[in-house]
């Protein structure tokens, strides 16, 4: 086994971020490829790195000292990147969203399998250390039952946003602010709170002139019984992110930096004098970890040299998607969805 994953790099607008995180952990990765179809942006990263430039997957597949490739490409690319990337005997990272479906996720799931290989879709906001430390206190057994979740995705995007061409259609964003910018504040909820099992949603287009929707509103129930509200918008003209959440013993507020509320500082409130007390004890303990892409990445070496699942499963992709698949269902038809979603579903082959 390598000491170093050997990394390429493929899609390098936000996958800048993935060559920094990378970069930022020198004893576990090195970064031996960066590639995108415009080569002003390989320059970029090749003059930062040190590392050689490429402009196809299919080179980038071709070479036998690279480990894992990270993907940062448009949506609707994900799903046959991912196979590529499997079929050549490769691990593969993929941002979010994952893919398009239900079922694309189910075959991914098949094709990892078979290739002997790790898929790791991106949710780098679990790794904030306010989420942690909640994710923390209900592993330590000290939140009981979740009541309530409140989330606010308030954000903001204009014309220029969606002078980038693949954003804004179905056909290649695949979705708007539920799939695009919501999706990790579905999966911090479910990450802490757990599966969702009903969903009634509401969606819009009214703020930008897109065909993705911009604005929704979306009730969810949890397996546990508690509810979700989520509102998401990108018409806000203060842009906040906010999870609140209502446990039995303990209630925990997110700070509202509208890309950043998943780190420090949150806000955990006992029920009684007592509770407050196990939870200044447990935080104690609590020990920080790399948070953003470089927390993920860190994990994903742990995981990988252990010979355990990732930080970030296919299934847990998967969750998100199940969500958003209902939610979709749920606005097209003003019915309340139950999950789990069966491969009989009208939407498990997709949300159109
Ligand atoms: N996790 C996050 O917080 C986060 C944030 C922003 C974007 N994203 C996701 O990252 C992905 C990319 O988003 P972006 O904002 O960086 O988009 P972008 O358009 O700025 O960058 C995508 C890049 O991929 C390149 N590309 C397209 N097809 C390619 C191919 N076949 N081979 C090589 N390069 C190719 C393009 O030339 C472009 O430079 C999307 O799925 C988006 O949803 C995630």
């Amino acid at each position: 086994m390598n000491d170093r994953f050997r990394v390429a790099v493929v899609g390098l607008g936000v996958g800048g971020a993935h060559a920094d995180g990378f970069a930022r952990l020198p004893d576990d990765f090195e970064v031996v490829v960066a590639a995108d179809l415009d080569p002003e942006r390989v320059r970029f990263v090749t003059e930062w790195l040190g590392c050689d430039g490429a402009t196809t997957l299919d080179e980038v597949c071709a070479r036998d000292d690279v480990d894992i490739v990270s993907l940062a490409t448009p949506p609707h690319f994900h799903f046959e990147q991912v196979e590529q990337v499997l079929l050549a005997g490769k691990h593969v990272i993929c941002e979010k969203p994952l893919v398009g479906s239900l079922a694309e996720v189910d075959a991914l799931a098949g094709i990892e399998r078979a290739a002997g290989r790790t898929v790791m879709p991106i949710f780098q906001y679990r790794f904030g250390r306010g989420l942690q430390k909640l994710r923390w206190l209900v592993d330590e057994g000290l939140a009981g039952a979740c009541h309530t979740v409140n989330v606010e995705v308030s954000w903001r995007r204009r014309a220029d946003y969606y002078a980038v061409p693949w954003r804004g259609r179905y056909d290649t964003e695949l979705g708007g602010v539920l799939l695009s910018h919501a999706l990790h504040a579905i999966d911090m909820v479910t990450y802490v709170a757990g599966p969702v099992t009903r969903v009634f949603a509401r969606t819009t287009t009214r703020v930008n002139d897109i065909e993705t929707e911009d604005t929704a509103s979306v009730s969810m129930e949890l397996a546990g019984g508690g509810f979700v509200t989520l509102s998401a918008t990108l018409g806000s003209p203060e842009e906040i992110t906010r999870h609140r959440f209502a446990f039995e013993r303990l209630s925990a507020e997110s700070n509202t930096a509208p890309y950043e509320n998943h780190r420090d500082p949150w806000t955990f409130t006992g029920d009684t004098e007592a509770d407050a007390e196990e939870i200044d004890r447990a935080l104690g303990r609590f020990v920080p970890r790399p948070e953003l892409y470089k927390g993920q990445f860190v994990r994903l070496a742990e995981s990988l040299r252990a010979g355990e699942p990732p930080p970030v499963t296919l299934a847990d992709a998967r969750a998100a998607l199940e969500v958003v698949t209902a939610a979709y269902a749920s606005a097209a038809g003003g019915v309340d969805v139950a999950l789990p979603i069966a491969d009989d579903h009208p939407s498990y082959r997709g949300w159109r």
